[in-house]
């Protein structure tokens, strides 16, 4: 009877002790525009996602350094602190969260100097669909990744689907606000 009690209660404070190691910053965000496709953006301090009327789209590419730790486990998150961060959504707040997803691309895929909507590099696999609620509160399935230490880890933002929205997020550390690269010991 003992045993079978026990068992559980140690997954979930295992679960639970997960500690983070390091926390990484977008080394690079570079947004594409479907209605500017050959236009090249850069490297920005924000990233954009948006899709209006099925069309009009735009895409970030991120790229994380991805330092070599203790770390067994990553995942990328998305936060949004409503009060304070620099944020902006828009779209018809009546139909409910909107969602973005984020997609793995090839190692070194990304060139911040050529990318266009129409070169962007071709995603690989889903990684995480993000609901962003108009009051800011967030909810992230999936995320977790293999991690990529000692190398640069990189994944496109995109519409989860062609309802209309437009959201725009400044990264920031202190609030806490933006996409990360979160690396845990268990
Ligand atoms: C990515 O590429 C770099 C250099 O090309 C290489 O050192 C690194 O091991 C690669 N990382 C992965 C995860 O393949
Ligand atoms: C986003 O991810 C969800 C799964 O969470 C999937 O149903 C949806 O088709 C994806 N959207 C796009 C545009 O790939």
């Amino acid at each position: 009877m003992l045993a079978i009690t026990v068992v559980p209660l140690l997954f979930f404070l295992h679960a639970y002790a997960a500690t983070l190691v390091d926390r990484q910053f977008p080394h690079l965000i570079v947004p594409v525009k479907q209605d500017e496709p050959d236009r090249a953006f850069n490297t920005q301090y924000s990233g954009e996602i948006a899709v209006k009327a099925g069309a009009h789209q735009v895409y970030t590419e991120i790229s994380f350094d991805v330092p070599t730790n203790a770390a067994q486990t990553c995942n990328l998150a998305f936060t949004i602190a409503p009060a304070n961060g620099p944020w902006t959504l828009s779209g018809d707040p009546a139909a409910g969260p909107l969602v973005f997803n984020i997609s793995s691309l090839p190692n070194a895929s990304i060139n911040k100097d050529k990318d266009t909507w129409n070169s962007r590099p071709k995603s690989q696999e889903w990684v995480a669909s993000v609901e962003v609620a108009y009051n800011g509160n967030v909810k992230l399935t999936g995320g977790s990744v293999v991690c990529a230490k000692g190398s640069a880890q990189q994944f496109v933002m995109y519409p989860g689907s062609a309802r209309d929205f437009g959201l725009t997020w400044f990264e920031l550390t202190q609030p806490l606000h933006g996409v990360t690269y979160e690396m845990y010991v268990p």
